[in-house]
């Protein structure tokens, strides 16, 4: 089995060869910082043009690497939604040019999909598990019952928790990306300097809520006599116990919901955090889960996990028709229909 993977839903230009083990053969990724960076994010036109740019090479560069042909490849998967459409257009067009050229099938796959299913990738992770899948755009607990049987347990009712994080460094002038900026500079600072708020603790349900603490923080920035590193260091300290206390509540309230869960995963951009990360670990221990974060590169934006979404979904039957329409919106729990029941696979 082998599937060349594509990403270009956000701002990372990625190829990947994956094989039916989940052993990665090759990949390539060209991160845009570099163009977003003036911006302080991600500005879709840019992400679209520079993708447009680079993908063709970079799909190259990965079958060459593998010493592959379209050929040898089983299908080819591109991510088609949910994402930034200009970009999205891109990696879905180019998969789909590939597939009708070499004869291969094509699989559509959801970016939050290849982010839910890449704990499985190269491991034997079993279904069901809960996912706290937090990125720059997405903030949810889904209870992940099977390949495209997702049950949305909470979400965020206002900012991802990437998107907190980002903004946070651009209060504070950390630079960009925010999330690494915030995390590096907390490790200086002293987490019981501000009692930032902890939005949606201790409520019933599993939604999350970012705006309060946002303006939380910048009311701390303003208020600061100077924002010298030391007052930025424990204010980034402070507002990432927050994030991660407030997960981690979040969290439990959803393994109460989902008591046949044994195993909590942790994918998406966020999961990069070591606070965020040694919190949930001990939430899991706490409750008897196995905890489980996919390894960085696999924890951001990749094309491998698009890859192997491509091949759980193959495995079980599933074909996508070049008349796919990318979508800028695609929840996943709209997938559910489309596959047999929890059971029936594995
Ligand atoms: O999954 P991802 O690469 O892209 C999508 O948004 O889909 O996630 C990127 C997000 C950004 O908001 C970034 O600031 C955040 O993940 N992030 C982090 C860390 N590394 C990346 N947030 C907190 N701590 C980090 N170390
Ligand atoms: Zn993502």
């Amino acid at each position: 089995m082998l599937a060349l993977g594509i990403e270009t839903s956000c701002d990372e230009t990625a190829a990947a060869l994956v094989d039916g083990e989940g052993l990665i053969l090759a990949e390539r990724i060209l991160s845009q910082l570099d163009e977003h960076r003036p911006f302080g994010g991600v500005v879709p036109e840019v992400a679209a043009r520079a993708h447009l740019e680079h993908l063709d090479r970079l799909i190259g560069q990965t079958m060459q690497a593998a010493g592959k042909e379209f050929a040898d490849l089983d299908l080819v998967a591109a991510t088609c939604g949910p994402g930034l459409i200009g970009g999205v257009f891109v990696g879905a067009m180019t998969g789909k040019a590939i597939a009708l050229a070499a004869s291969k099938p094509f699989i559509a796959v959801n970016h939050l999909e290849g982010h839910a299913l890449s704990a499985r990738l190269g491991t034997d992770l079993p279904f069901p598990y809960l996912l706290l899948l937090a990125s720059g755009g997405h903030c949810q607990l889904l209870a992940v019952d099977g390949v495209g049987q997702y049950r949305k347990l909470g979400g965020t009712i206002d900012d991802a928790a990437g998107e907190a994080f980002d903004k946070t460094a651009k209060l504070l002038d950390l630079g960009y990306p925010g999330g690494p900026a915030v995390e590096r500079a907390a490790l200086s600072g002293d987490p019981s300097s501000f009692a930032f708020p902890r939005p949606m603790k201790g409520r019933p349900g599993c939604d999350f809520s970012f705006s309060g603490l946002k303006t939380a923080v910048r009311l701390a920035a303003e208020q600061a006599p100077e924002l010298t590193m030391r007052v930025r260091a424990d204010i980034a300290v402070s507002f990432q116990q927050a994030v991660a206390e407030v997960m981690a509540d979040r969290a439990e309230h959803a393994i109460r919901l989902m008591p046949q869960a044994r195993h909590l995963v942790v994918a998406g951009g966020v999961a990069a955090n070591q606070a965020i990360k040694a919190r949930l670990l001990a939430l899991a221990e706490k409750h008897g889960l196995t905890f489980m974060a996919p390894p960085l590169k696999l924890c951001t934006d990749n094309a491998a996990m698009i890859a192997w979404a491509g091949i759980e979904r193959f495995r079980l039957g599933q074909r996508d028709s070049l008349d796919f329409a990318p979508r800028p919106r695609w929840p996943l729990e709209s997938m559910s229909s489309q596959v047999p029941p929890f059971g029936s696979v594995n």
